[in-house]
């Protein structure tokens, strides 16, 4: 259809300019279309690098984290070692002085059996059977000794199970006993309390530090006047409650925040290494459970744990528990 001239100037017709419009539209609406999917399979393009390299990523995390654990249970089994080493002039006095007496006791029998000529008395008789019960008591004092160094010492002992708070804490303080024998006696406040769910070793573990750090904290050579108390209890319907008390020196506020802080040490270089209670707070976070502290300056030290009770454990299902080494601090 042609343009009209009206009065001097040109008219559209009203169709025409509605075909115009319309291949406007259509055009612009092609235009849009292909600008939208070039943006769109631009952003593919770009998540599908992002997602790449965030795989990347997250392998070496994989990989670091891995590497992390590793070096993790190398640090806690290395302050066992080390708290072993620190102990060991004393275990050897502990293990000698039986191991004497054993001999002692052989000795005795021995030259009485040559003496006699193997037919003594019925009084030597019995003189030799009671020098060879000291013996075995001896020995089996030196076979609870190295029972417990054997617990202590062992690497691979990441598996919780159901573990005897009371026997632990006992066996802690006879590793530890030529430590505290010189500074404070031992109070028993032990009350019987369910199995709680830990790794054993690393239970004595924590144990083994906290007795040290009480005997550390107080001066050699008055233990009539000072005490170390250990103590058992129920801590609501889920937990037991350990508690390793001292009468010793105290800790200074300030530095109460600090005390599970690695390396974090008011002993001498040689002494500590300032690894104990962080490695007991990571041992017993790991397990679900607690650790905290009160001390008063010159009055002394309570360390209180809270241990998840194993039934408790046993009722979560198994994934809830999660692994020691994936969430050890
Ligand atoms: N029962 C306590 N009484 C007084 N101070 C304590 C007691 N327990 C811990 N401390 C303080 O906390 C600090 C840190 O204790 P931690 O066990 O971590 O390291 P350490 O005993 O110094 O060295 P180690 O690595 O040999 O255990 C100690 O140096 C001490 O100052
Ligand atoms: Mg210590």
């Amino acid at each position: 259809m042609m343009a009209q001239c009206m009065e001097g100037s040109f008219v559209v017709p009203e169709s025409r300019t509605e075909t115009v419009r319309a291949r406007l539209r259509r055009a612009e609406a092609e235009t849009s279309e292909w600008e939208m999917r070039h943006h769109t399979a631009l952003l593919e393009e770009t998540v599908r690098q992002r997602t790449s390299e965030l795989e990347q990523t997250n392998a070496r995390l994989q990989e670091s984290l891995k590497q992390l654990q590793a070096a993790q249970a190398q640090l806690l089994f290395a302050d066992r070692l080390a708290t072993i080493g620190q102990l060991a002039a004393g275990l050897g006095h502990e293990i000698n002085n039986p191991l004497a007496f054993i001999v002692g006791n052989l000795d005795y029998v021995q030259q009485q059996l040559v003496r006699t000529s193997g037919a003594p008395s019925p009084e030597e008789q019995q003189e030799m059977i009671e020098a060879i019960a000291d013996a075995r008591d001896g020995a089996e004092r030196v076979r609870l000794i190295v029972r417990d160094l054997k617990v202590l010492s062992h690497p691979n002992d990441m598996e919780r199970g159901p573990v005897d708070v009371v026997a632990s804490l006992r066996s802690a303080v006879k590793v530890a006993a030529y430590e505290l024998r010189d500074r404070a006696r031992l109070v028993e406040s032990l009350e019987e309390v369910p199995r709680v769910h830990a790794p054993k070793a690393r239970l004595c573990q924590v144990f083994l530090n906290l007795l040290i750090n009480a005997a550390h904290a107080i001066s050699p050579g008055r233990a009539a006047r000072n005490e170390i108390r250990i103590s058992t209890r129920m801590a609501g319907p889920r937990h037991v409650a350990v508690e390793v008390s001292d009468t010793g020196c105290g800790i200074p506020a300030e530095n109460l925040e600090r005390i599970f802080n690695p390396f974090f040490t008011t002993k001498p270089v040689g002494v500590g290494t300032g690894l104990g209670l962080s490695v007991c707070h990571g041992i017993i976070k790991a397990l679900g459970g607690d650790i905290s502290v009160s001390s008063e300056v010159g009055q002394g030290t309570t360390f209180r744990v809270l241990l998840p009770i194993h039934e408790a454990c046993a009722e979560l299902e198994p994934t809830t528990q999660g692994d020691l080494t994936s969430r050890a601090a």
